[in-house]
């Protein structure tokens, strides 16, 4: 199940809880644009999958003992993955097995941690500044839906041109309204 709370900055790995102890209501994840299910069988995630018409899902393991490269190519992985990046379309993830933390912004720029494990559905919408690391089990399954193709493409907020781009400014309009 869900854990929800603000990511406090300290010198900790970033696959270490991070807990501030100040916890974040659902509601305000709702807020923010995400979609939080808990769905514990494969035919109701099917069902979601067909409801919102995502045509396309593949599975990916993260996991230092079978990730190809090792556990350095994963270490390298998750650094591309904690990079604060926003996508053109929805990032939909159902986690099979293990755990993650996604961090998304809020309003006032402030990091949400959001625990997810096993059975649980989450959807960030696009142009929402997020990240994703593992836990300090590095290990987790998750399935990947998609609207339509995948679109992989991560623009980095550290780049510069986040702020200019058409998907971000639709979902930062979707706040304020
Ligand atoms: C992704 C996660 C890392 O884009 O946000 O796959
Ligand atoms: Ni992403």
């Amino acid at each position: 199940m869900v854990k929800i709370y603000y990511y406090k900055e300290d010198d900790s790995p970033m696959t270490a809880p991070h807990d501030s102890g100040e916890p974040v209501a659902a509601e305000e994840l709702e807020k923010l644009g995400v979609f939080y299910k808990y769905i514990d069988s494969q035919a109701s995630v099917d069902n979601l999958a067909t409801e919102r018409q995502y045509k396309n899902r593949d599975y990916i393991t993260l996991d230092g003992a079978t990730f190809p490269g090792g556990e350095e190519a994963l270490n390298a992985k998750l650094d591309v993955f904690f990079n604060e990046h926003i996508h053109e379309d929805e990032e939909i993830r159902y986690i099979i097995d293990g755990t993650g933390y996604f961090d998304v912004r809020d309003n006032n720029d402030r990091w949400v941690r959001t625990l997810v494990e096993k059975y649980d559905l989450l959807i960030l919408p696009a142009g929402i500044y997020h990240r994703f690391t593992l836990t300090d089990d590095k290990f987790v399954k998750a399935l990947r839906l998609f609207k339509d193709e995948p679109k992989w493409v991560a623009l980095n907020r550290i780049d510069g041109n986040t702020e200019s781009n058409e998907f971000r400014k639709e979902y930062f309009a979707s706040l304020s309204s």
